[in-house]
């Protein structure tokens, strides 16, 4: 569902600052991965998201989704058929518009029809019932404006808004980093319900080495603009956690951090 070949991104090219964020990146994801991303801070895993929605310019290579080429498409085109969530709870959402407003406009996402038409009764019906799978209550708050919400409260419906119309791919960049600890993980499970009964492929970084190990079927670890290793099958099930901090700390020379160890 998604490959990159040879991908390489450089920022402030030619200059004193220069800084090679992606290095010959080769990564296919097959349709329905659910792929955790690791790494210490800087080693490129938020540029990886990037380049793959078009958000940065790449040096070269090629970047494939569903077997076609996107290398050259832009950003807001891409947007079509890729969800992004971010660590900050206050992107991806228009505070001042409603639960049931900002769903409508994630709905009409990639579809003719604008807001201005307005929401229909079974376009209501389905975002009740979307809301209820949460779990959280929000299905008896459509009128509610979602800057009232709390933080895990806006990350379950930014999810939501993100997957109504099935992505080709979902990309969550730290996005449970911001919440407390038990929110971060009610937001995780909804994450992976949702992602299983779609059968989303998903890439999502995280610093949470536990939940990388725990959520998805592939685990990426990036250094320094590399890909270390991408661990699957039984060798990801015999990994430890202290098992892959000592597996990084070896080949990268760098420390990976993990967010548990430090709460
Ligand atoms: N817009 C930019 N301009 C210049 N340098 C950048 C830019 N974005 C990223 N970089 C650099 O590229 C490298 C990779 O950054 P990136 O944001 O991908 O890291 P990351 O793995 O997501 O780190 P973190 O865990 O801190 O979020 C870093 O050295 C960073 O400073
Ligand atoms: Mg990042």
């Amino acid at each position: 569902m998604l490959r990159l070949e040879n991908l390489s991104v450089t920022f402030n090219a030619n200059t004193v600052n220069e800084r090679k964020a992606l290095k010959n990146i080769n990564l296919k994801l097959d349709s329905g991965d659910f792929v955790t991303v690791i790494g210490s801070n800087g080693s490129g895993k938020s540029t990886l998201m990037n380049a793959v929605c078009g958000s940065c310019n790449i040096d070269s290579g090629k970047i494939f989704v569903g077997g076609k080429n996107i290398t050259y498409a832009k950003e807001h085109r891409r947007a079509r058929y890729i969800g992004r969530l971010f660590q900050d709870p206050l992107k991806g959402t228009a505070p001042n518009m409603t639960i049931e407003e900002n769903l409508g406009l994630a709905y009409s996402r990639g579809k003719k029809r604008s807001l201005s038409i307005g929401i229909s009764n079974r376009d209501l019906k389905l975002f009740r019932e979307k809301l209820a799978e949460l779990d959280i209550g929000l299905e008896d708050r459509m009128k509610t404006p979602v800057g009232l919400l709390s933080g895990g409260q806006r990350q379950a419906l930014t999810l939501l808004m993100a997957t109504i119309v099935t992505p080709k791919l979902l990309l969550l960049d730290e996005h449970t980093a911001a919440l407390d600890p038990v929110t971060a993980d009610k937001v995780m499970s909804i994450t992976e319900k949702i992602v299983k009964d779609n059968n989303i492929t998903t890439l999502m970084i995280t610093h949470n080495v536990s939940n990388a190990l725990e959520y998805g079927n592939k685990t990426l670890v990036l250094s320094q603009g590399n890909i270390l290793a991408y661990i699957e099958g039984e060798e990801r099930a015999n990994m430890s956690l202290s098992k892959i901090m000592e597996l990084y700390a070896d080949s990268s020379g760098d420390t990976l951090t993990d967010k548990m160890l430090f709460q």
